[in-house]
């Protein structure tokens, strides 16, 4: 299966299906992508309400009719909002493409709407198995014991926010990763923003400990 970072914590996952993760593309410094140039989208699997996650949820459902996985009371919003959306409560299902579980993260969730925020519930990672993988996505979170229990999946592939301030940084992904153990680990959330600028000591930190750097754009095959 390819795998293309799309920067921040958007990643598109071409297997049985098209799945994207958290599709923050139009407003983000980091994406060259455009919404015209993307493939079709079977499934947005959407972590939390920040609009550095929700992005262009609701132009890509409508666009292609993509089936828009949310923890509940984001899915409840988006419904409301005229996206339907397939709400999960840190449960497993089966969508057609694999068994997908929605796991913890230590972070908040809500959209702005009119100068204020909506508590749109908790915030989540996923772990997503297709094609014969697992993949752990953490979205925003920060470092928890919980991940401890993600050895158990073996991964094969694990994305971990690292620019710090409103998740993990640096050392606490190194720290998770030693943790979840996945075979090749790939940092997200970093560089986007000024307060989640990387400093070279961390980027050099975490290719010493084996984390694959994906430039926006760029894919690799699992
Ligand atoms: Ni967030
Ligand atoms: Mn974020």
């Amino acid at each position: 299966m390819k795998i293309t970072c799309a920067g921040h914590a958007c990643i598109f996952i071409e297997a049985e299906k098209n799945i994207v993760t958290d599709p923050f593309i139009s407003g983000n410094p980091q994406c060259g992508l455009s919404l015209d140039g993307l493939p079709k989208t079977d499934v947005i699997l959407l972590t939390h309400g920040h609009g550095d996650h929700l992005g262009d949820t609701a132009e890509i459902a409508k666009r292609d009719g993509s089936l828009v996985v949310a923890p509940v009371e984001l899915a409840v919003w988006l419904n409301i909002k005229g996206v339907k959306a397939h709400p999960m409560n840190f449960g497993s299902m089966d969508l057609g493409f694999g068994r997908l579980s929605m796991v913890t993260a230590t972070h908040s969730s809500s959209v702005s709407e009119n100068g204020s925020a909506v508590n749109t519930g908790n915030a989540c990672g996923y772990v997503i198995r297709t094609g014969g993988k697992t993949i752990y996505f953490a979205g925003d979170t920060g470092l928890s014991a919980d991940m401890a229990l993600l050895a158990d999946e073996k991964p094969d592939l694990a994305f971990l926010p690292v620019g710090g301030n409103y998740t993990m940084d640096a050392e606490d992904a190194v720290r998770a990763a030693r943790m979840i153990k996945p075979a090749l680990c790939v940092p997200i959330h970093y560089d986007t923003m000024p307060a989640i600028t990387l400093k070279e000591k961390e980027r050099l930190l975490l290719q010493s400990e084996g984390f694959r750097f994906l430039k926006p754009g760029e894919a690799i095959t699992l």
